[in-house]
């Protein structure tokens, strides 16, 4: 027999510890600490359980999987090629990204789908299903009890689920409200179970909020599918659709969207769309960024300011406050600027959050082009790493960047002096060997 020992476990963030406390340790909620029993030593016989029989997976390697094509191609493309049949994916995002939108709008392709809301009443889902072009109708259900939930989808075995959302959603059989990190763990399991017993395709829609991260989609990942994230600036009309992870499907890729008064619209030629309003003026740079298996040109602007009191100001939109804190003291260090009397702003037209490393010499570019107030030569664009000694690295899929320049008409590209080789007679290749380099571009 093994001797059972207790533990105290929080029901917000599961963390747990050896005695009660009023106030959770971990995430600081008060009155969330509950006692539960744990297992001290773990039996030593090895022949207790059954004796399984065994697969030979070669006999399975062509058996394809069934996909349902959501007739939204973007979609289709971040899932590897259309919703796989009996499949959990959690789609995540920030309140008012537009996840309801675009669940609503799968929904609103596919034959024999169900939206369940336990956010929204029917009134309210209908009136936005006027707003997007639908070309199947949707069941609907306004529902909050798990297992009311999975009872109604046994018996109406639709293709595909939409759960809307799963911090909404409680069981009778876990302790605690619903959004709770308990509740939605134990949702998305008997979800899963459903969607592989039943064959059922189900989607689960889950905020993610600042201080609710611990309960939020983020502690769902390992257990689902699929995950997709729709990211962007809810005050700007592009989304980017990102699979952070897909077992059926390449992870990483993305799609791209606008939000119009229609709902969510691909877009399919995000370059031209991002560089709409481009202007050759100073502190203006192009570059071109890769996404998933995406390559698209977005602008890069940058505003130098003397600054006029105190501490200089240094704010990044859509590109990382330390990385640019980075690029300064490069710039200060290597060039002699004396940007330390400069307030520095940057953006990301568009509204997009870049985290590639080869956007940094496109922002010192605009840096530099601001300071001089110089503009930065026309139709090009720059890309590459900037090293903390100052060195410029080479970057990935040159070619790929390369191609889709071409393709618009620049004439001119910038890199480093050390990435890959290209021959081309179509653009104008300029290696750059140092930053003293780039800045001799200005004076
Ligand atoms: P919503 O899908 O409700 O966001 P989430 O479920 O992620 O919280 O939509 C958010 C915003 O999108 C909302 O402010 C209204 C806007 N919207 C449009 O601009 N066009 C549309 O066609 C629809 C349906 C919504
Ligand atoms: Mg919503």
């Amino acid at each position: 027999m093994s001797k059972s020992i207790s533990i105290f476990e929080c029901s917000k963030c599961g963390a747990q510890q050896p005695k009660w406390t009023g106030r959770c340790l971990e995430c600081g909620n008060w009155g969330t600490i509950a006692e539960g029993v744990k297992n001290a030593e773990v039996s030593r016989t090895v022949n207790s359980g059954t004796v399984r029989e065994i697969t030979d997976l070669s006999k399975l390697q062509n058996k394809d999987l069934q996909r349902a094509s959501t007739s939204l191609n973007e979609l289709d493309r971040v899932l590897g090629g259309g919703l796989v049949q009996g499949s959990l994916v959690l789609l995540g995002g920030d309140p008012g990204i537009g996840k309801s939108t675009l669940a609503l709008q799968i929904a609103a392709q596919l034959e024999n789908s169900i939206y369940i809301s336990g956010e929204e009443s029917a009134e309210q889902v209908a009136q936005r299903l006027q707003r997007l072009s639908a070309t199947h109708s949707v069941s609907f259900i306004a529902e909050t009890n798990l297992d009311n939930i999975l009872s109604t989808l046994h018996k109406t075995k639709p293709v595909v689920a939409i759960i809307d959302s799963i911090q909404t959603i409680y069981s009778n059989e876990v302790s605690g409200e619903a959004g709770n990190i308990s509740q939605v763990r134990a949702s998305t399991i008997k979800l899963l179970e459903l969607a592989k017993t039943a064959n059922i395709t189900i989607i689960i829609v889950g905020h993610v909020t600042k201080e609710g991260v611990v309960a939020g989609p983020k502690t769902l990942e390992h257990l689902v599918d699929t995950v997709l994230y729709l990211e962007g600036d809810k005050y700007q009309q592009y989304r980017l659709l990102r699979a952070v992870k897909n077992r059926f499907g390449q992870t990483g890729e993305v799609g791209i969207w606008e939000m119009t008064n229609n709902g969510l619209k691909e877009v399919l030629n995000p370059s031209e769309i991002f560089l709409k309003a481009h202007k050759n003026v100073s502190g203006t740079v192009i570059t071109p960024v890769i996404e998933g298996s995406q390559v698209f040109m977005v602008e890069v602007q940058a505003l130098v300011n003397k600054t006029s009191f105190g501490y200089p100001r240094r704010i990044a939109s859509g590109f990382a406050n330390q990385r640019l804190e980075i690029i300064l003291a490069v710039l200060t260090k290597k060039l002699k600027l004396p940007l330390n009397n400069y307030d520095v702003y940057i953006n990301i037209a568009g509204g997009l959050n870049l985290t590639e490393p080869a956007v940094d010499l496109a922002v010192a570019t605009a840096i530099i082009s601001a300071y001089y107030d110089q503009a930065f030569t026309k139709d090009s664009l720059i890309f590459g790493e900037i090293g903390l000694a100052g060195e410029l690295r080479p970057v990935v899929k040159t070619k790929e960047r390369m191609k889709e320049a071409i393709k618009l008409g620049f004439k001119n590209v910038y890199l480093p002096e050390l990435n890959i080789k290209l021959s081309t007679d179509k653009i104008i290749i300029k290696q750059l060997s140092s930053l003293s380099e780039l800045m001799k571009l200005f004076k």
